[in-house]
């Protein structure tokens, strides 16, 4: 046996009846005595799942990974995690990032493990995984699902997402028939692979880059792409290393790798989902960021073209350079601060040898796609905690305007009603929408961007201010309001508004405010109950009872922090 002690000798390198069980029991998988030797135990977590196409890829990544920790002396043990599939779970597989960082925390901390490798890749996956692993704090490094291969069909480009919600409001419209409609979803997905929008999944794999949680380029290489596979390998090389570094999370996020991401975010026109993401990661490793952080990042222009804020997908993105010319071009105004990463250097490493080769999809800080485009925070009466906007996927002409309310108090009601021919809204109309927070739905589901009412989408009206509790995909665009705070079903004021009330937004000065005096909104107060929860067992209700509110990320109450103590009862 060697001499250094790891985590991992305290399962495998002890002489005793526990070790005799610890050994014998893995060596079932014909694993010789050497793997016992007191080398690095690398977990590999995986949430690879058919019922997540998007990480349907990863279990030929994760043996990249092995070959690459075997070859750095390390033995790879593979373990499944529950998996998010955003497109398949119901009622939003937001209700479960918070059980998957849970599922992830326990698994690290119950194995004899020394380190991990996160893969992951559809939405909630990547941050899940970052939330549990940061509440463990073993040396952690993630490796992406990667981006499916651009969309086609009919000799044009499709987006994930992005062009599901056009392609269905122009069905509405009667300017796309159902035929075709339904003949583009095989032409949009045509690998296994996140969505190639800057969807959430893209935006998070690109601010792991940003953060130094990963090696350089793992946000944007295909998901089927050759060097994908190398970059795993080389990651399970580096995880190796990094314990024998004792290089673990917390020294990586520090609140200046948030400010990093946070503008990278902005450069990108990353999802509004990172908000809530990077709030519940810092709340995990005890980073003081609050939404407050965000409006850091205002003035960062938009670089990247991509869609939902732009024009092109993330294939096209990775051969331009991908997240390597962004970081340089954010370092190249100073907006890059020191921060370590997995490489054990600095971020600035990541942007070494960046080269853009399409000016057109990754644009020059000075010759931006969009000017300002970071997220906007919006406070007022309506929204006392915060609300967001994403102005690059918004219309300008909306960021500053008052108008009149027309109120759904849940999603029941608006999709029974939005095609009605007779609702009484016209294009200045702001539509609200209610009950659809963190406790409310549960699990604050991505109905924010509300279809466009069909009386006016067959005027050609293609965008409206919407205003909710909700989230909204990473890959929607509009000027959607988003993750008001505190939500209805916690007593919000959200829930006191009424069809007629006008609404001042204004994005320039982050206001967001209900033009109706106090007293009336006493008495409406008075007269408010909350709905009775959706769920009374198991665990959406004990989310339901713990979940904090949007501004804090949505974690749950008793998750904040960490616990890095070692285990030391054993099971027999
Ligand atoms: Fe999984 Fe978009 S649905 S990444
Ligand atoms: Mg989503």
């Amino acid at each position: 046996m060697m001499t250094k002690t790891r985590r991992s000798a305290a399962w495998y390198g002890k002489l005793d009846k526990d070790g005799f069980i610890h050994r014998s029991w893995m060596k079932n998988q014909g694993f010789p005595d050497h793997a016992f030797d007191g080398r690095p135990v690398i977990g590999i977590c995986n949430t690879w799942s058919e019922l997540t196409p998007c990480n349907a890829g990863l279990r030929d990544l994760a043996e990249a990974v092995k070959r690459g920790v075997w070859e750095a002396g390390g033995f790879p043990v593979e373990f499944p995690v529950m998996s998010l599939g955003e497109t398949q779970m119901k009622p939003t597989a937001m209700l479960f990032r918070n059980l998957l960082s849970m599922d992830v925390e326990e698994s690290i901390r119950a194995y004899g493990i020394d380190g991990v490798v996160l893969l992951g890749g559809c939405d909630k996956t990547t941050p899940g995984q970052i939330m549990g692993a940061a509440s463990v704090d073993l040396p952690s490094i993630v490796v992406s699902s990667g981006p499916m291969l651009n969309g086609k069909w009919k000799g044009r480009e499709v987006g994930s997402g992005t062009d599901v919600w056009k392609f269905s409001e122009a069905v509405r419209a009667g300017e796309m028939t159902l035929q075709d409609f339904m003949a583009a979803e095989s032409g949009m997905s045509r690998s296994v692979g996140v969505c190639m929008t800057m969807g959430t999944a893209s935006t998070m794999a690109s601010l792991c880059e940003a953060m130094g949680l990963c090696l350089p380029t793992n946000a944007a290489l295909p998901a089927v792409d050759a060097r994908r596979k190398a970059l795993a390998h080389l990651t399970g090389k580096r995880i190796v290393e990094m314990v024998d570094e004792d290089l673990k999370p917390s020294d990586i996020l520090t609140k200046e790798a948030f400010l990093n991401a946070i503008r990278a975010n902005a450069a990108v026109g990353g999802s509004t989902n990172a908000v809530v993401h990077l709030l519940a990661i810092a709340g995990r490793v005890g980073v003081d960021l609050t939404l407050k952080d965000f409006e850091d990042g205002t003035d960062v222009p938009l670089l990247a073209n991509c869609m939902p804020s732009g024009t092109y997908l993330m294939e096209d993105f990775c051969y331009a350079g991908g997240m390597p010319v962004i970081l340089s071009e954010l370092a190249g105004q100073g907006l890059l601060a020191p921060a370590k990463t997995v490489l054990g250097g600095d971020i600035s490493v990541y942007a070494d040898g960046a080269e853009c080769h399409d000016r057109d999809v990754i644009h020059a800080f000075d010759a931006p796609v969009k000017p300002a485009a970071g997220l906007r925070v919006l406070r007022g009466n309506l929204a006392p905690d915060g609300a967001i906007v994403k102005p690059s996927a918004a219309s300008d002409h909306l960021l500053e305007h008052e108008g009149e309310a027309y109120v759904f108090e849940n999603i029941e009601e608006l999709k029974a009603n939005i095609d009605r021919d007779d609702l009484p809204v016209t294009p200045e109309t702001i539509l609200v929408l209610k009950g659809c927070g963190p406790k409310g739905y549960p699990g604050m589901a991505e109905v924010g961007n509300m279809p466009i009412p069909a009386k006016l989408v067959k005027e050609g009206v293609r965008d409206m201010i919407r205003v909710s509790d909700a989230r909204m995909s990473g890959t929607a665009f509009g000027t959607v309001i988003l993750h008001v705070s505190p939500e209805t079903q916690a007593g919000g004021p959200l829930g006191l508004v009424k069809t007629g009330d006008r609404i001042r937004v204004s994005a320039k000065d982050g206001i967001l405010e209900l033009l109706v005096d106090a007293a009336e909104l006493a008495t409406r107060r008075a007269d408010w109950t909350p709905e009775p929860p959706r769920y009374t067992r198991g665990y959406a209700k004990l989310y339901i009872d713990h979940v904090l509110q949007a501004d804090q990320g949505a974690d749950l109450d008793f998750l904040v922090g960490k616990d890095t103590r070692p285990v030391t009862r054993e099971s027999h």
